[in-house]
């Protein structure tokens, strides 16, 4: 039996614990220093500590990867033979039938690819169904190389839509009957965390000889995800796509789990090194190996195996556990925020009836975004994103109806500078580290706000983007870190070890 599989209860604690970065401080606008209350994972996590000792045991041996030759050069090999083996089985793939390939620096690479190799494969399909929930990573990548992309409408209206709606979808597919190459729908929303019943959209696209491509970007770290919920092959996801820097694993690459079938047969979508069996000055011959196909150039080696580490060590954990613990967090973020006098929540609230992982955007009735975040930020020590999270036309269909009682006339020039502090959200968004303390803070910072939201808005003046700055409290980067000192730290630690007698 592997490691993996075998969970360990009392893995859970430590591991929520063994961050980077839970207790960085800074000093506030009010000059109190304290802790960061990090909200902020569905841009990117914080950086497993236990995964990244991997990668740096891994550096004492670092060498390229495609020899199996001289020592360092195997375990290289074999290192990222493992990485590849840990992602295969998060998702319970078949090795036989699937692969994984990385990509990029997040899954807007594989997404691209995947776009241009399935559109090449069947060309006389210029229909793909994009659902209106889609991160423009898991859309822009389709309108450009798969042809005519028709958004997939989602279930209810407004401020409460719900789910990418099945009904809607098997429309489509009969309106486009014998057109649609592909469906491509997020596993989870980045604005709203709400969950799609990617299995039953699988199910119907399969129905219609349509794939579907899966972004499981907010989603792998969060809840499990098997390829196929029953193991039934009409309910299997074609592709899956992901970002390491979501799964707790800064500087990794992204990654696309993939039916081999989908991409045998035809030249991969990148040439280069490693991919080939050989190569003459007339012609040259594609090996027909996965991964080794799919990934051309030297491979990102350590940041695939320390996210190879990071998925066996929360399986360790348990990903049940690991849901469930976010699942109650995120409840007690819904009622309490629900409880706000004017407080907004994007997406149907009710997570029993329209399930949703870590993820809820809001805003404060008459509180920009920006100011709510900025006041957060300056004076509560709690990381929120704001704005429109790229996914810009999901957010504008949450926000319809306010702005719609913002009674600006849209075909006025002003209209875009006039809305622009009102069109976009507050995201708070859970990781695995994230403690009822830090849920705490960003309550605790709102009714403060709310408190005194006059005596707030005079501190700040607002930008033609829509961003505020503090009139009088400046905290620049540089102050807070500067790469050039702390490579001067580095090398002064470097030159006191060399003065040392020895
Ligand atoms: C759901 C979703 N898809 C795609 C992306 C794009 O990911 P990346 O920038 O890592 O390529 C994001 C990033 O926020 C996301 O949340």
């Amino acid at each position: 039996m592997s490691s993996c599989s075998i969970h360990h209860p009392r893995l859970f604690d430590p591991l929520r614990r063994d961050f980077s970065g839970l207790d960085t401080g800074y000093r506030l606008a009010d000059g109190r220093v304290t802790r960061r209350h990090y909200l902020d994972s569905a841009a990117s996590t914080l950086a497993l500590d236990c995964a990244r000792a991997v990668k740096d045991e891994l550096l004492h041996h670092y060498a390229n990867t495609h020899s199996t030759l001289h020592f360092s050069a195997r375990i290289a090999s074999h290192a990222y033979d493992w990485a590849h083996e840990q992602v295969l089985r998060f998702v319970r793939a078949d090795p036989g039938r699937h692969t994984v390939f990385f990509a990029g620096s997040g899954c807007t690479a594989p997404l691209n690819r995947l776009a241009r190799v399935l559109a090449a494969r069947r060309p006389e399909r210029n229909v793909v169904l994009v659902s209106l929930m889609e991160h423009h990573a898991n859309d822009l990548p389709h309108r450009k190389h798969a042809g005519r992309a028709v958004p997939i409408p989602l279930t209810g209206e407004g401020q409460t839509l719900g789910a990418v709606d099945p009904a809607a979808l098997e429309r489509l597919l009969e309106q486009h009957r014998d057109q649609v190459n592909y469906v491509a729908v997020t596993a989870a929303s980045n604005v709203t965390g709400i969950v799609n019943p990617v299995y039953d959209l699988a199910a119907l696209a399969h129905a219609h000889g349509a794939w579907v491509i899966v972004d499981a970007s907010q989603h792998l770290a969060h809840a499990p995800l098997p390829i196929s919920d029953t193991g039934a092959v009409e309910r299997e996801l074609d592709a899956v796509v992901f970002s390491g820097h979501k799964l707790y694993a800064p500087g990794s690459p992204g990654g696309a789990i993939v039916r081999r079938t989908l991409l045998e047969g035809c030249e991969p979508d990148e040439v280069g090194g490693g991919m080939v069996e050989d190569v003459r000055l007339s012609d040259y011959q594609v090996t027909t190996r996965f991964p080794d196909r799919e990934e051309a150039g030297t491979p990102d080696l350590l940041g695939a195996v320390q996210l190879g580490a990071v998925l066996n060590a929360l399986q360790r954990a348990g990903m049940e556990r690991i849901h469930a613990a976010e699942q109650r967090l995120l409840r007690r973020l819904l009622a309490e925020l629900a409880a706000v006098p004017g407080a907004r929540i994007y997406g149907d609230p009710d997570p029993d009836r329209t399930p949703r992982l870590g993820v809820v955007s809001f805003n404060l009735a008459g509180l920009e975004h920006g100011l709510v975040a900025a006041v957060l930020n300056d004076y509560h020590n709690v990381a929120v994103r704001n704005g429109c999270f790229c996914a810009h036309p999901y957010v504008r269909e949450l926000l319809k109806p306010e702005l719609w009682a913002l009674d600006v006339d849209p075909d006025t020039g002003d209209a875009a500078t006039l809305l622009k502090p009102w069109q976009g959200m507050i995201r708070a968004s859970l990781g695995l580290y994230t403690t009822d303390e830090d849920i705490e803070a960003l309550l605790v910072g709102i009714r403060d706000l709310l408190a005194r939201s006059d005596d707030y808005r005079a501190l700040y003046v607002v930008d033609a983007d829509g961003d505020f700055h503090h009139r009088t409290f400046h905290a620049p980067a540089e102050a807070l870190f500067d790469p050039e000192r702390a490579l001067d730290r580095a090398l002064a630690r470097l030159s006191a070890t060399n003065a040392a007698p020895w």
